[in-house]
């Protein structure tokens, strides 16, 4: 169903990582979008670039891309999901963690996951059924399954950041767990979560783009994801735990706690 399109993915994901870690070097001008959110030249780039490769492989495909928004598509139920630059602010501090994610929803099933690292040239990449790999390596999620052995990453949305619940569960996560990271890029973070760097992840007022990637690697290295309460995440829910199987009652229990007191 997806053959081939997670070589498209992968060249895709290379090229346009590659560049930017080119401009991360020399430095760009940021704007804003909003109070706290950015956007590049660099973002727009590599948009430019990932959406050349798909659409020149798959032109009947839909895309939405987090710059340039929804193209129509006719190949009924195919749909990438395009985020060419997760972890702007990031990049534009020169903080080196960020990354390129692109995704295939088939028929409403996420079926390749593509996430690309390119200052440690790390690609994170899976398809439905077939595994995760960074580079060659087959990835699996760790096997942490107490919380105060447990390292956790966490995101901030640019809006609704101070939602009491997420502050709280902030604090508990952080005196409850060995460590709490915050890369500031959710779809490296997934890919963390599948290579068992870190044992969890959540995060709040997330889009499509920022997971939909990162979701396919933690599925496909034994991993799993849910909403905070628990229940099933459908891709455009904005919150996400995304864990090694392992903590996922002891961090749904915190959260549901945490939810419930507003
Ligand atoms: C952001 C990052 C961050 C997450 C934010 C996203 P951007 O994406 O993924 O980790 O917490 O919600 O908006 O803006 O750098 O593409
Ligand atoms: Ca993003
Ligand atoms: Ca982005």
């Amino acid at each position: 169903m997806s053959s081939g399109c997670i070589d498209v993915a992968v060249d895709a994901a290379r090229e346009a990582g590659d560049m930017l870690a080119e401009m991360f070097a020399t430095g760009v001008r940021a704007e804003r979008k909003g109070r706290f959110d950015l956007v590049t030249e660099a973002d727009r780039a590599a948009e430019a670039i990932v959406l050349r490769r798909i659409q020149s492989a798959f032109p009947t495909h839909q895309v939405v891309a987090e710059e340039s928004g929804s193209h129509a598509g006719c190949g009924a139920g195919y749909c990438w999901h395009i985020d060419p630059l997760d972890g702007t602010k990031n990049f534009t501090h020169g903080y080196p963690a960020f990354s390129v994610s692109i995704a295939l929803e088939c028929a409403g099933e996420l079926v390749v996951g593509v996430v690309y690292e390119p200052i440690r040239r790390e690609m994170f990449a899976a398809e439905r059924g077939a595994g995760a790999f960074c580079n060659t390596r087959r990835l699996c999620v760790s096997p942490v399954n107490r919380l105060d052995r447990s390292l956790v990453t966490t995101g901030f949305p640019s809006a609704r950041r101070h939602r009491p619940a997420s502050m709280r569960l902030f604090s508990r996560i952080a005196l409850t767990t060995q460590g709490l990271r915050r890369t500031g890029s959710s779809a490296l973070d997934l890919g963390y979560v599948a290579c068992g760097r870190v044992d969890a992840f959540w995060d709040i007022g997330l889009n499509t783009w920022d997971v939909a990637a990162g979701l396919v690697l933690v599925a496909e290295a034994g991993g799993c994801y849910s909403n905070l309460q628990g229940g099933r995440f459908a891709l455009g829910d904005p919150d996400l735990l995304a864990d090694n199987g392992a903590l996922h009652d002891q961090i749904v229990r915190l959260t549901c706690e945490e939810v419930q007191a507003g």
